[in-house]
């Protein structure tokens, strides 16, 4: 069964062409803010409207697929930027109008955590979920993800961005700051988790200040890393040892950060659990992870849209779904 999946929560339009179990295609074009800027919604949407039938028009010839090849037509329902998805809703609109497919309706951070589940090979994992606009640790119990801590504030990713905004690196900064920390000190930064929440607005507000003052760029970046890993690592391991689960899994474009992947593969290990992170072609936004949840609700007959009816979801919750393909 073929399926053509549409990315397009925030600043990545991207078109995946799963069969069955089989990638065939993930292309994908990103929005890029001006130095200094973060994502403006309108901004990253007039993009999206630019590139959709390019980034398409590709992903069908990588796949060697015309359009009525495909069984199903996965979108991206919700979470995310109101502009962004409206554009991935009418790209998905319009090729079912010339398919005549039907159209499914998917949940973006639920996508992050099937396909990481597909390459990862793991079964009933705690997931640490951590990107941009997100950050959640979440487990399948009684028919739903459950979010068993998520942040109060920023997503990591987005604290990342904005630390490496204040310090003059690029967007986006995660990646950078990977690299800067490699040769880093640590310095104490404040470290904030209550209950089974995180926080890290307050975080880069203290890192910035301390790096006005002349702590190095390495140092601050190191200190940023450590202090937000282990908060990330300390719930993760608690939601473990709660739901009793053995597996750990990462997803979510932060997922690619091999400090954050060896702090949770050592807890992993010294609790005699598997961990296992999303390959990263497949932890970022991209479109085969919609097409591959677009797959296994439609097999299990979840939320099949009747295009004239269809709706974007910019604020709906992960455990808002039912999750009947497990
Ligand atoms: P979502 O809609 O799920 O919140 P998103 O739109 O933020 O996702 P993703 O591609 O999942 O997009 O994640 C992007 C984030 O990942 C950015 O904040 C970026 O800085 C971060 N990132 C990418 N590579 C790394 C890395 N090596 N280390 C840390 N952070 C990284
Ligand atoms: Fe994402």
């Amino acid at each position: 069964m073929l399926c053509i999946g549409i990315e397009s929560t925030a600043h990545t339009f991207g078109v995946g062409v799963m069969d069955n179990e089989k990638v065939l295609a993930n292309e994908k074009d990103t929005y890029i803010p001006p130095q200094g800027w973060g994502i403006e919604p309108v901004k990253a949407a007039q993009h999206h409207r630019r590139v959709w039938k390019d980034v398409l028009q590709r992903a069908l010839r990588q796949a060697g697929v015309k359009i009525y090849d495909a069984d199903v037509v996965a979108f991206s329902q919700g979470p995310g930027l109101p502009p962004c998805l409206q554009v991935g809703l009418e790209a998905a609109k319009r090729i079912v109008s010339e398919g005549n497919q039907p159209l499914v309706g998917v949940n973006h951070c639920i996508a992050h955590i099937e396909i990481g589940r597909l390459f990862s090979k793991l079964n009933d994992p705690v997931t640490l979920y951590v990107s941009g606009a997100n950050t959640q640790i979440l487990a399948h119990v009684s028919g739903r993800y459950r979010c068993f801590g998520e942040t109060m504030d920023i997503g990591i990713g987005n604290a990342l961005d904005k630390l490496g905004r204040g310090l003059g690196l690029g967007f986006p900064a995660g990646p950078k700051i990977e690299q800067e920390a490699k040769s880093g000190r640590y310095i104490e930064l404040p470290y904030v988790v209550k209950g089974m929440d995180l926080s890290f607005s307050g975080i880069v507000t203290y890192a910035l200040t301390k790096a006005k003052s002349g702590i190095s760029l390495a140092d601050i970046c190191f200190s940023f890393q450590e202090t937000s890993f282990a908060m990330l690592t300390e719930v993760t391991e608690r939601a473990l040892a709660h739901t009793g689960k053995t597996e750990t899994m990462l997803t979510g474009g932060v997922a690619a950060n091999k400090r954050l992947q060896a702090m949770l593969e050592t807890m992993a290990r010294e609790r005699g659990a598997k961990f296992s992170a999303c390959p990263k072609e497949y932890s970022g936004d991209n479109g085969a992870m919609i097409a591959w949840l677009g797959l296994l609700q439609h097999k299990s007959k979840i939320n099949n849209l009747k295009p004239g009816k269809a709706d974007i979801l910019p604020r709906q919750r992960t455990d808002d779904v039912d999750v009947g393909w497990m």
